[in-house]
């Protein structure tokens, strides 16, 4: 079984989290973790924060000389901007006039739903938990799940195909080629004169005092026919990634392969045909399905794209009411991104990293890397035998 949890608010001392279930024998060091922390904090249109935040992990367990134990990896990333919030984020009883209270909730966050539920007078007791912030751990996990992945020939990419109504509609190959142009991209955008209007497009937002969404893009390349299943409503593969994209802060839609366009086509355009050659095995001509048919995997790449709402703080505070005198007020204007759509697509890679590496165990099981390995072997021996 593969789980994790997360701990940590924005402004707290740091970010934990506790990933158990990979198994012995996978090497890892805090550079790997890193270089995937960096990418979800890089982006055109992020806020002051990222300058202040060089997210470093430390991991504290599960390892030990540069391999996995088996044991639960516990992963720690520091707040850099801690001793400026020590007092505000005290853990210890403070005289409560040395506090002032977040009192005007801001449309599109939990802060209002959030104090209600949990019976706050302050908002900050929401909103620092609910922040993305905590998608830093969520990266950390991911990045060892990426790892895992990668021992087994199942590689992750991401790109952006959407600022606001400036489209990328090129399709793409992830090759090598491709990929270095994204991953150098302020927007993770692979088309250069798009990648401009995108940007103008934020520069255009950013001095209207606006914020800006977008749509990103994961195809996973390398998954072997029969991961997930039809058997029951939790199993199937599609649903798992959906529910992990859905709960990345924002995400307010998912498709998998052609998604929402499939309900406005003929079946004969959406089905993709069946095709089989020795060398190939089963295969298909298109990809319509985005590699997933009745919760299984089905040997083509995975494709799935997930619309982010814009960012919910405005430099030009929305209406709000004040939590305690019911009068009306301007929302909490906090240190905001006008847009944070490729820091998104990386965290996107990484929660389905952990999904796949879930399903992936369930199959497969292995308490050591070696044992994975063979009964991974065996069933790809499998698939060519039939
Ligand atoms: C990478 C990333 C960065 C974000 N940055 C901000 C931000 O700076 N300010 C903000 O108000 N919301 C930001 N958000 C969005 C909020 O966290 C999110 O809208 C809020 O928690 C409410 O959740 P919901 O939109 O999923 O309903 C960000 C989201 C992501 C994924």
């Amino acid at each position: 079984m593969l789980r994790f949890l997360t701990a940590g608010e924005s402004h707290g001392k740091a970010l934990v989290a506790i990933l158990e279930g990979i198994p012995s024998g996978l090497k890892l060091q805090s550079e790997d973790i890193d270089k995937d922390l960096k990418r979800r904090q890089r982006g055109y249109g992020r806020g002051g924060r990222m300058s202040i935040e060089k997210d470093r992990v430390e991991i504290l367990s599960g390892v030990r000389f540069g391999k996995t134990l088996g044991s639960p990896i516990a992963l720690l990333i520091r707040n850099l901007d801690w001793p400026n919030w020590s007092q505000i984020m005290s853990i210890e009883e403070i005289p409560q006039k040395e506090v002032s209270l977040l009192t005007s909730p801001r449309p599109g966050h939990a802060d209002l739903s959030g104090a209600i539920k949990y019976n706050f007078k302050d908002i900050r007791c929401v909103l620092e938990r609910a922040s993305a912030r905590e998608t830093a751990a969520r990266v950390a996990v991911g990045s060892v799940c990426r790892k895992l992945l990668e021992e087994l020939g199942i590689y992750l990419y991401s790109r952006v195909i959407q600022i606001g109504k400036v489209k990328d509609e090129s399709s793409w190959d992830p090759t090598p080629e491709n990929y270095k142009i994204i991953e150098d991209s302020p927007l993770r955008c692979l088309n250069k004169k798009i990648e401009e209007k995108m940007i103008s497009l934020i520069d255009e937002a950013k001095k209207k005092k606006d914020t800006l969404g977008g749509i990103f893009e994961i195809v996973v390349k390398g998954v072997p026919p029969g991961l997930g299943s039809y058997i029951q409503w939790d199993n199937k593969l599609d649903a798992r990634l959906a529910k992990a994209i859905m709960s990345i802060q924002a995400i307010k839609g998912v498709e998998v392969g052609i998604g929402f366009q499939a309900a406005q086509e003929f079946g004969s355009y959406v089905q993709d045909e069946i095709f089989y050659k020795e060398e190939k095995l089963f295969y298909r001509e298109k990809n319509n399905a985005g590699g997933i048919e009745g919760g299984i995997s089905n040997g083509e790449p995975i494709i799935l794209r997930a619309a982010m709402k814009p960012i919910s703080t405005l430099a030009q505070p929305l209406r709000s009411v004040d939590i305690i005198t019911k009068k009306r007020t301007k929302a909490i204007k906090e240190r905001a991104d006008v847009c944070a759509v490729p820091s998104a697509a990386v965290i996107g890679e990484a929660v389905v990293s952990f999904e796949i590496v879930r399903t992936v165990k369930e199959k497969f099981g292995g308490d050591s890397l070696q044992e994975l390995k063979r009964n991974y072997q065996n069933y790809l021996n499998y698939l060519k035998s039939i």
